[in-house]
């Protein structure tokens, strides 16, 4: 096989299994699953949308991450190389290079709300929500918060300083080392906001909202929905699981590796989930009229905290763990976003591992200027002429939905009929004995997912509602 002859040594390997499952969790667990999902599940209906998003992450999302991981561990390559070893002289490796480009401009603006939430880490240390208790008055904290420009810029600064000194220490001493360190406190925190959660009083109405489907909520906009949020959970379509993948032990278990790692993501989302709804119930919140997006988590959450038990106390610790562990959360999913440059400009354009995560980290922080002022901050960027919106959002639209769903489009098309399915399972077959789940999973990447991926992408551009405009005119 060509990928073995070509295989480039010496570019690091994760120290072990767990190491691996825990830094490509912490890839998937950020943002998406703390702030994102419980949105949508507010948005969507509540218990209805969560039995959708399962099977989202059961029937498209696994799939796509086994195959993400099957091209990068049999390439030993980033995802610009490991299409260039796999096909040469095809534009496949455009995949990986739009995956590059996708990963170093997610960081730009996530790596914005980060620091929003580095920042609400502070406000709350501080107290400063103590005797907020209407939607109006931590609307107006938000607002201030997001349009003051310069302590975004800081704020952004120092998130991006963080995750390039992490990626600068390298596979095993600087991201396997920081997942190793940071999930466990992660799952420490959520596990105890959960019991907290669930325990005060009221929150029975949050948990009934949650967990008991109402079936007459399920539409093909949920369905599309929960499909859209499994790419952007599990960390698809950019190649974050083809780079980690690269440094991947030949005798690894694909399939279980995959499920581990999507387990644990779904696992924090729906604990998340478990903070959040009772927390909201148990404060009197209208459940069924939850704003959605980013005035979930800060707009709403804020207002919660002075009802919470010993106060002002219970509600100074609340937020403070809350907003820690978004900010872990959000750190470990930044690394796997620089790591995907990082990697493509260690293999193809031979660079030190340092001058790669100090170029890309900076070019990702200027990209960000301006998503960091899209929010009030300067007048150009919040203006909504870009696409029709605020800066911010147009890179999100346009890198956080469109890119992802294109490129985990791509990547099944590539492992189900370019690569093949042949390669791709003795890939697999390495450390996997099970024909039927092999089988099973071809069925997937071949049919299913790429059938479902076109659909989403078709919803998402109008395309179904112009057709559905024919018929019906
Ligand atoms: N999975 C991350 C989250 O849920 O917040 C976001 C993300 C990270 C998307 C890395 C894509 C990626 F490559």
């Amino acid at each position: 096989m060509q990928g073995e002859k070509q295989t480039v040594e010496g570019r690091g390997e994760w120290r072990s299994r767990v190491g691996f499952i825990l830094a490509a969790a912490g890839s998937a667990i950020g943002l998406g699953n703390i702030w994102r999902f419980p949105a949508e599940t507010a948005r969507h209906g509540g218990a209805a949308f969560l039995v959708v998003y399962l099977g989202a992450v059961l029937l498209v999302g696994l799939p796509v991450m086994v195959a993400e991981l099957a091209i990068g561990r049999r390439t030993r390559r980033n995802p610009v190389g490991a299409f260039l070893v796999l096909k040469e002289r095809t534009p496949w490796w455009l995949v990986g290079a739009l995956g590059v480009v996708t990963g170093v401009a997610i960081l730009s603006f996530y790596s914005v709300v980060a620091g929003w939430t580095v920042g609400y880490l502070i406000k709350a240390a501080r107290g400063d929500f103590t005797g907020v208790t209407s939607a109006d008055q931590a609307g107006e904290i938000f607002t201030a918060t997001v349009a003051n420009g310069s302590w975004n810029m800081i704020l952004h600064a120092l998130f991006m300083v963080l995750t390039m000194v992490i990626v600068v220490g390298g596979i095993k001493k600087g991201i396997e080392l920081a997942s190793r360190i940071m999930m466990p406190v992660l799952l420490t925190l959520l596990a105890g906001l959960v019991v907290f959660s669930i325990s005060l009083p009221g929150a029975e109405a949050g948990l009934r909202f949650y967990l008991q489907p109402d079936w007459s909520l399920l539409t093909p906009t949920v369905v599309i929905a929960g499909v859209g949020q499994a790419f952007f959970s599990l960390s698809l379509g950019m190649g974050a699981m083809i780079t980690y993948g690269s440094y991947l032990g030949r005798r690894e278990n694909l399939l279980t590796s995959a499920a581990w790692v999507a387990g644990m993501d779904t696992c924090i989302a729906f604990l998340a989930g478990l903070v959040i709804f009772p927390a909201f119930a148990a404060a009197g919140a209208d459940l069924a009229n939850l704003p959605s997006g980013a005035g979930l988590i800060f707009t709403v959450l804020p207002t919660i905290f002075s009802s919470m038990p010993w106060q002002p106390w219970g509600g100074v610790i609340f937020g403070s763990v809350f907003f820690l562990l978004l900010s872990l959360a959000a750190l470990t999913s930044t690394i796997s976003l620089l790591e995907v440059g990082v990697s493509w400009a260690v293999d193809e354009l031979r660079w030190t591992r340092r001058k790669a995560s100090l170029l890309l980290g900076a070019a990702s922080f200027v990209l960000g200027i301006p998503a960091a002022l899209a929010n009030g901050g300067s007048d150009l960027f919040t203006r909504q002429h870009w696409l029709g919106m605020d800066f911010m959002s147009a890179m999100s639209t346009v890198f956080g939905t469109y890119s992802l769903t294109i490129g985990a489009l791509l990547i099944c098309v590539f492992a189900g009929w370019v690569w093949g399915v042949k390669p791709a399972l003795a890939e697999l077959g390495d450390g996997c004995t099970s024909p039927f789940v092999m089988r099973f999973w071809s069925l997937l990447v071949r049919y299913v997912c790429p059938l479902a991926i076109l659909i989403i992408l078709a919803q998402s551009l109008g395309a179904i509602e112009a057709l559905m405009g024919l018929f019906q005119g």
